[in-house]
């Protein structure tokens, strides 16, 4: 009988490892001190499997959890024991995975039946390179495709650049899906580097200006081997991974959180030294190929002016820096041209965004990418988190692509020409 029983349990583990159904992302709001240091413990927690969706511990904000469906009863347990409220913010995580996919076959179909590229949809890697070439294809007095090196499993990382000429002009620098669940980022920079080619060609205000004076670069798959597993259909657990997928000291668990692994305070707080943690930040500062290639790039051009990265979720725009509660030297100005920046934002459909230094907007994080170009002397450095607010979390729908990317966008724009303004 116990052995049965035993195997039984295995069965169901594999099981669920398989399939998400039933685990739910729990919405958890510490109300006090207490609260704060029981839920630092879950973090130590491996038995219960979490996911933690967003990060640090606050009495200030929410912290999103998602919980395997066999820990659901005695995690819940463990909260109303130590009189922690939380709601059920996503209830069947499968369910909205299973949305995804069917839209993304759907689309996959219609592909074929109309011509042009289809923004209101997810696509894997192959597409967007492929998207990418197309662009430069259609704009090649604008538009180049560099190659800025290749990642861990050896597939390239190309940024388009958009110049109308000259030599090491002043530049912008923007790049998404660093982490590879934010599926939003991506899509959003396909979205933008589309428009960009489409405004300068219609010489539509501001974009022909900020060119004559500025280049900019922009790397849509930040971390294409993360990407490209977040792709993979035979585990629906694929679609959540966040990090890079090198090999780490422990056998059980790839990748870094190559957003932990810059050379800013690298292995400060605001980072796990676990490899098997979301938020493992490597060996060593730009132990990460994919770090290193960018910050290579952007120190061997060195005339950077502006480096933005975007991120989803929680709809915040976020200065540095992350490492700790310092204000930067430039924090006033930073701030005001982030909250002008979100106002354009707001302009189009009223998302409501948050702005703050990433240390008091979300949490301690050291070796982000934003700090460490502030501190390369990249004055207007700036993170992004896209929509939404939870309600799907990394499971955005696929209709919300457009419109995110069309108000982050009014954002970018606000940015580059402030950028523009202010040479420095
Ligand atoms: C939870 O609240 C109840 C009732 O207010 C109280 O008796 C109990 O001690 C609290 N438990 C904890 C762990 O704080
Ligand atoms: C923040 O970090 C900087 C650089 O390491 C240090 O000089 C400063 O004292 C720190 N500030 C706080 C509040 O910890
Ligand atoms: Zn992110």
């Amino acid at each position: 009988m116990r052995l049965y029983l035993a195997v039984f349990a295995l069965l169901a583990a594999v099981h669920c490892e398989e399939l998400l159904n039933g685990d739910q992302v729990l919405r958890i709001q510490a109300e006090s001190e207490d609260h704060i240091q029981v839920l630092k413990e879950l973090e130590k927690n491996v038995d219960w499997g979490l996911d933690f969706w967003t990060h640090g511990f606050s009495i200030e904000r929410p912290v999103d959890i998602r919980v395997p469906d066999t820990s659901l009863f005695a995690f819940k347990d463990f909260l109303r024991d130590n009189n922690i409220t939380f709601t059920v913010m996503i209830n069947n995580v499968q369910e909205l995975l299973d949305r995804e996919r069917a839209e993304m076959v759907m689309n996959a179909e219609k592909k074929y039946k109309t011509k042009g590229f289809n923004f209101a949809a997810y696509h894997n890697l192959e597409t967007i390179y492929s998207f990418m070439d197309s662009l430069v294809a259609s704009h090649p007095d604008l538009i180049t495709k560099v190659k800025i090196g290749s990642t861990y499993e050896d597939r390239p990382m190309y940024a388009l650049k958009f110049s109308t000429g000259g030599e090491k002009r002043p530049a912008v620098w923007i790049d998404a899906g660093i982490h590879a669940r934010e599926w939003v980022s991506h899509a959003s920079a396909v979205w933008i580097a589309d428009r960009i080619a489409l405004d300068f060609k219609d010489n539509r205000a501001p974009v022909p200006s900020i060119l004559s004076k500025m280049d900019i670069f922009l790397m849509i798959v930040a971390n294409p081997d993360g990407y490209v597993f977040s792709h993979l259909t035979e585990r629906p657990i694929h679609r959540l991974w966040r990090k890079s997928r090198s090999v780490t000291s422990n056998p059980k668990c790839l990748g870094v959180d190559l957003n932990r692994n810059w050379d800013a305070e690298f292995s400060g707080p605001g980072a796990s030294d676990d490899p098997c943690g979301e938020d493992y930040r490597g060996p060593s500062a730009q132990s990460e190929i994919e770090v290193k290639n960018i910050a290579d790039f952007i120190m061997s051009h060195g005339n950077f002016k502006s480096f933005m990265s975007l991120h989803a979720y929680s709809q915040l725009l976020m200065y540095p820096y992350g490492f700790n509660g310092t204000n930067a030297p430039d924090q006033p100005e930073l701030h005001e041209v982030a909250t002008q920046a979100s106002k354009a934002l707001n302009s189009w459909h009223g998302t409501i965004y948050k702005v703050g230094s990433i240390f008091h907007t979300i949490e301690q994080a050291s070796g982000a990418s934003v700090d460490w170009a502030y501190q390369r002397g990249i004055k207007y450095s700036f993170a992004f988190e896209l929509r939404d607010t939870g309600k799907y979390g990394f499971l955005l729908p696929a209709d919300q692509i457009v419109s995110t990317a069309r108000e982050t966008w009014l954002a970018l724009k606000y940015i580059m020409q402030y950028v523009c303004e202010h040479p420095y």
